[in-house]
């Protein structure tokens, strides 16, 4: 497709001004956050910071206190749960530590959701074995999870989520507790579906390895907005001493929020930065 074309698409979800706050403690401070069609996204930023709650205003699980979240340019932030429904069906949500139903077998794991939607038709069998097969694991089929390994677990996760054949695939720290041959796998997959199938993906993760292999674009999250916006050459050439603190694992400074707004949030050309 030609990159004109690509520019002028609509975001698949706006985050605008989003404030929410936990037991008189701000978490999101006026994040705004435009997420791009067929692209993958990376949120970084600390353990705590917001990155968990971020996603879970994606498909409404928790409301804004104030600010508007749209999906395909429709307000959700109010919606009632009746008319999220068929807006969480085209999102699939990878949660942290991705639990399975231990007592189910992999199959009516993956099944689960086709069955929850109504959607078990005769051809329920084959649609299981085709998105396990996505994942490299069509042989699992009647293994039960604790049979299965951290990073096989991971995977049977990711294809329930992808089951229903999503738009946008929200994966929430998907390589934690790997070791890295396993997180590769993984980051293998996000890329590889993101391609195949076209979806949007959005990758919340602390996981600065995992993050440079998945992303188009990236987000660093900080006191409660987006501190950078960019590709990985940019977050990876930036001197914003923020960012250059969470690159090198120190920890955030705390810069005044003036900094974030002048110049360097938003910004995607690399000569704009460290000015
Ligand atoms: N449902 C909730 N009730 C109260 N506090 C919450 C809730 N969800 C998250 N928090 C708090 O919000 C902050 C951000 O959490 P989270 O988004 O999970 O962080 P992370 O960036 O590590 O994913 C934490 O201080 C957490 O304790
Ligand atoms: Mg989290």
């Amino acid at each position: 497709m030609p990159a004109a074309s690509e520019e002028t698409k609509s975001p698949i979800v706006s985050l605008r001004g989003i404030e929410k706050t936990f037991d008189g403690r701000p978490v999101l401070r006026g994040l705004d956050l435009e997420i791009e069609t067929g692209r993958s996204l990376v949120i970084m930023g600390p353990s705590g910071c917001g990155k968990s709650v971020l996603l879970k205003h994606i498909v409404g699980l928790l409301r804004p206190d104030s600010g508007e979240v749209r999906f395909h340019g429709q307000r959700i932030e109010r919606m009632k749960e009746r008319g999220l429904q068929p807006i969480r069906r085209r999102i699939g949500f990878l949660f942290q530590g991705a639990a399975l139903f231990d007592s189910m077998t992999v199959r009516d794991n993956v099944a689960f959701p086709l069955l929850e939607t109504g959607q078990a038709g005769p051809d329920l069998e084959d649609r299981v074995r085709e998105t396990l097969d996505r994942v490299g694991l069509a042989d699992t089929l009647d293994k039960m999870p604790a049979e299965l390994s951290g990073g096989m677990r991971k995977r049977v996760g990711l294809a329930r989520a992808i089951v229903l054949e999503p738009e946008m695939v929200l994966y929430d720290e998907p390589t934690t507790g790997l070791d890295p041959i396993r997180a590769n796998v993984i980051n293998d997959l996000i890329v590889r579906l993101q391609r195949e199938l076209n979806i949007t993906s959005v990758v919340v993760t602390h996981d600065l390895d995992s993050a440079f292999q998945v992303a188009d674009r990236m987000v660093l999250l900080h006191r409660g907005r987006v501190r950078m916006d960019g590709t990985p050459d940019v977050m990876r050439h930036t001197s914003d001493p923020v960012v250059r603190a969470f690159l090198e694992g120190r920890e955030m400074i705390d810069a005044p929020d003036g900094d974030s707004d002048a110049g360097v949030q938003g910004s995607a050309e690399p000569e704009t930065l460290g000015t």
